[in-house]
């Protein structure tokens, strides 16, 4: 069982060298330039890497990004009985000897998105034994939607300790398919319960389903396999199940939150950049917001070239897709602490997001709270201090203000930063930054193997 070996920035240092407790050190004010290139999705690589599930055959995913989430998903698919091998940019998944349907706490904990298995993994095996994701960070992270999808789908799912146990009772242990009504548009729920459908005997409609581009990347994956979906993308998506699905070769779509992450490092350092591969229509709140605040962006057909000087405030709401993504909030406010003016933002998804305000602040951006509101007055310029990232988003964020602020910006919590952005110091860097990645003051420098 081939697992797949993901190398991340501190592993391509000599190879006797252990980083304990890696930091960025940020030597902010220098304006970019160049191109900034887009990786592969990362969360349309996981999900679509759960699909693997649903055959016997093998599915060739290309433009995987190299990161540590990726990894983790392949140990979950490995711990499954599947085989997982990276060749380049290429995943190759085959779920053919698939022998367990019992998923390992510590894999689901350490990865909420391998809690998405449980719908592929019922379809495939009559039952599935999985923990639940748990919380984070930003919030509590509930699965109430994904639980009560799979018992329209004829499931009997009890939750004991800690896991949710699901099982198909009857001849067969197939699913039948079935009407869901979504209380919200979870985007994980809309992907479990699509994979869980795609098998199911008869027609599933799921309403006030997610619209996320992520959601449209895996209907893309199952009708390359042999599935029947139609409506992905709108609030209706229509799923027939059919008796087996066969392997695919497929492209993950460009990762949108790591180009908004890459145009808004470009709008923080008054640089003129581009960014590659984009599709506008996966970003157009945030090109709204962007150009609302005084940006000039051009598309060329594949990239985006963002020019930016004097920037304004402008006011954010997050919402489910085509609304403000909750994923750049926090990269987009280290934007609005340099833009001239007071913006109001708003977090509306998750209910613990604005942890990276007080980082912010540590770096003299001036934001005052209310509630799940931040009011950021922007300042001339942000000082270097030692901030840490408190989740993936947050790291981002810090990351972006470090390269606008003057002297020195440390960031810890890179844990976080390398589950969602492949080398982004270096991609960085080839664009004119100067981030060094180091070990905590402190922390053993290096340990020998
Ligand atoms: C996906 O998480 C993404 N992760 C998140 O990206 C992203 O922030 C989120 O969608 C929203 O866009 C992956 O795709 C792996 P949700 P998911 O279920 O599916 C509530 C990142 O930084 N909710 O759409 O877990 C929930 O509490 C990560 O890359 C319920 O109330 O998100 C939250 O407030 C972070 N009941 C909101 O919906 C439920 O049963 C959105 O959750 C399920 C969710």
């Amino acid at each position: 069982m081939g697992l797949i070996a993901v190398p991340s920035p501190t592993q391509t240092s000599t190879p006797f060298q252990t980083t304990a407790n890696p930091q960025l050190e940020i030597r902010g004010g220098r304006r970019l330039s160049g191109e900034l290139e887009v990786s592969g999705a990362k969360n349309s690589a996981l999900v679509l890497m759960a699909a693997c599930l649903l055959t016997r055959d093998t599915i060739r995913l290309r433009n995987v990004p190299p990161l540590t989430d990726i990894a983790a998903m392949g140990e979950m698919l490995g711990s499954l009985g599947g085989r997982v091998v990276r060749h380049g940019d290429a995943l190759e998944l085959n779920g053919d000897a698939i022998n367990n349907s019992t998923a390992p706490y510590e894999l689901v904990n350490s990865l909420r998105a391998s809690f998405f298995c449980i719908g592929p993994l019922l379809a495939r095996m009559g039952m599935a034994k999985v923990p639940l994701p748990g919380g984070c960070q930003i919030g509590t992270r509930p699965v109430v939607e994904h639980v009560k999808g799979l018992k329209a789908l004829g499931a009997q799912v009890t939750i004991e300790h800690g896991v949710v146990t699901a099982v198909v009772p009857g001849r067969g242990h197939r699913l039948t398919g079935g009407r869901i009504h979504m209380d919200c548009p979870s985007v994980g729920a809309t992907e479990t319960l699509m994979m869980a459908a795609a098998l199911a005997d008869g027609e599933t409609v799921i309403d006030n389903a997610a619209l996320e581009p992520e959601v449209v990347d895996l209907a893309g994956l199952l009708i390359a396999m042999g599935a029947k979906v139609r409506g992905a993308g709108t609030p209706t998506i229509t799923i027939v199940g059919v008796d087996r699905l066969h392997g695919a070769d497929y492209a993950v779509i460009p990762d949108r939150i790591e180009a908004g992450t890459f145009l808004l490092a470009a709008a923080i350092t008054r640089s003129h950049l581009r960014v590659a591969p984009v599709i506008p229509e996966h970003l157009g709140a945030v090109l709204t917001k962007l150009e609302e605040a005084g940006c000039t962006l051009e598309h060329d057909g594949i990239g985006l070239t963002l020019k930016a000087d004097h920037l304004n405030a402008v006011d954010l709401r997050t919402q489910p897709f085509p609304g403000f993504p909750t994923d750049l909030q926090a990269p987009f406010m280290s934007l609005l602490a340099t833009a001239k003016g007071t913006s109001v933002i708003t977090e509306n998804i998750f209910e613990n997001r604005l942890q990276h305000v007080a980082e912010l602040q540590r770096m003299g951006a001036a934001i005052r709270m209310q509630g799940n509101t931040a009011f950021v007055e922007g300042v001339s310029r942000l000082s270097g201090a030692p901030v840490q990232g408190t989740d993936l988003r947050a790291s981002a964020a810090m990351v972006l203000a470090g390269l606008a602020a003057e002297g020195i910006t440390t960031v810890r919590g890179l844990e976080f930063l390398d589950r969602g952005y492949a080398n982004l110091e270096g991609k960085l860097n080839a664009a004119g930054a100067c981030i060094e990645r180091v070990n905590a003051p402190g922390s053993s420098a290096s340990i020998a193997a």
